[in-house]
């Protein structure tokens, strides 16, 4: 009798065993094979890349997080995403996490960083051109950038406090735009961790348009980032971005079709 039954206990174990390690694997062949594919989001442990992680998921993308502390990411995240860790500065740690991958999304950032080895120059623009060199390399089908709007401006106050960062931005985004994938560059004022869909969004070229406002909640980001996905009116574009608090907010994908084309590097 006592046989049975570690006999039926062993075979217990063996199926529920089984069972267990097929679903892992089911989970993260979905996340590399599905018919969607997967979307990389580096920077996802960020303050907007978080929001652009979390309205991936509300769309059903399967998404892999590209981060640099993957008990970060498991606190944001749960089980609910696939974790690669790895740093921008690292190329190879890159290429493994791009496996599957068909769209990249990257909301790095460095500003403020107090060790040397992270400086502007070494991940808003080095960091940039190995995500896009990779992305090439794997053939993804667009890349998506939170860069900044002053991008390029030499004389602004940000670059004495963040070692030439707005410098080192533009050349991470030339990357990009020299690396042959399609893209859109999302250039947003002055972040606000703010609920989204409040106020009017005012979306322009940067060669082409202005505004006196400042201002634009991560979480409008976010929507205009996730909505440039697959968006034709959003290929290859570099798109300025702001709110204006006294007007109601619109459909964010209405924003893309004003925009035009980027002609060559900025
Ligand atoms: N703050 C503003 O007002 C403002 C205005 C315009 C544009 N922007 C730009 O908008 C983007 C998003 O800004 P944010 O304030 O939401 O960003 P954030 O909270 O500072 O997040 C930056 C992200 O970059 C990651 N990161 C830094 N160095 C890395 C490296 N070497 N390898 C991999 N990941 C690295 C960080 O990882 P950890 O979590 O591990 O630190 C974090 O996930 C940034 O590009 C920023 O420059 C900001």
């Amino acid at each position: 009798m006592r046989v049975i039954l570690y006999g039926m206990v062993f075979l217990l174990t063996l199926v529920t065993g089984c069972a267990n390690t097929a679903s892992k694997q089911t989970h993260v062949t979905d996340a590399s094979q599905g018919s969607q594919g997967v979307v990389l989001v580096a920077g996802a442990t960020g303050r907007t890349g978080r929001l652009i992680v979390n309205a991936l998921l509300q769309q059903g993308h399967s998404v892999r997080a590209f981060v640099r502390n993957p008990d970060k990411a498991a606190n944001l995240f749960g089980d609910r995403v696939e974790i690669a860790t790895g740093d921008v500065k690292d190329k190879a740690s890159i290429n493994k996490a791009m496996h599957g991958v068909q769209w990249v999304f990257s909301a790095i950032g460095s500003s403020g960083s107090k060790d040397p080895s992270n400086y502007p120059q070494y991940v808003d623009f080095e960091g940039t051109r190995n995500l896009a060199e990779a992305a090439a390399e794997a053939k993804v089908k667009q890349f998506i950038m939170v860069s900044s709007r002053s991008a390029g401006k030499k004389d602004h106050m940000l670059n004495k406090r963040f070692h030439n960062v707005l410098i080192w931005k533009l050349k991470g985004e030339n990357a990009l735009r020299g690396s042959g994938v399609p893209y859109t560059i999302v250039r947003p004022g002055g972040l606000r961790d703010q609920p989204g869909g409040q106020h009017k969004l005012v979306a322009f070229s940067p060669e082409h348009g202005q505004s006196k406002l400042r201002m634009v909640s991560r979480t409008d980001v976010a929507a205009v980032c996730v909505a440039a996905l697959n968006n034709a009116d959003a290929f290859n574009k570099t798109i300025a971005l702001v709110s204006d608090p006294d007007l109601p907010a619109q459909p964010v994908d209405t924003i893309f079709k004003s925009i035009p084309v980027d002609q060559g590097q900025y």
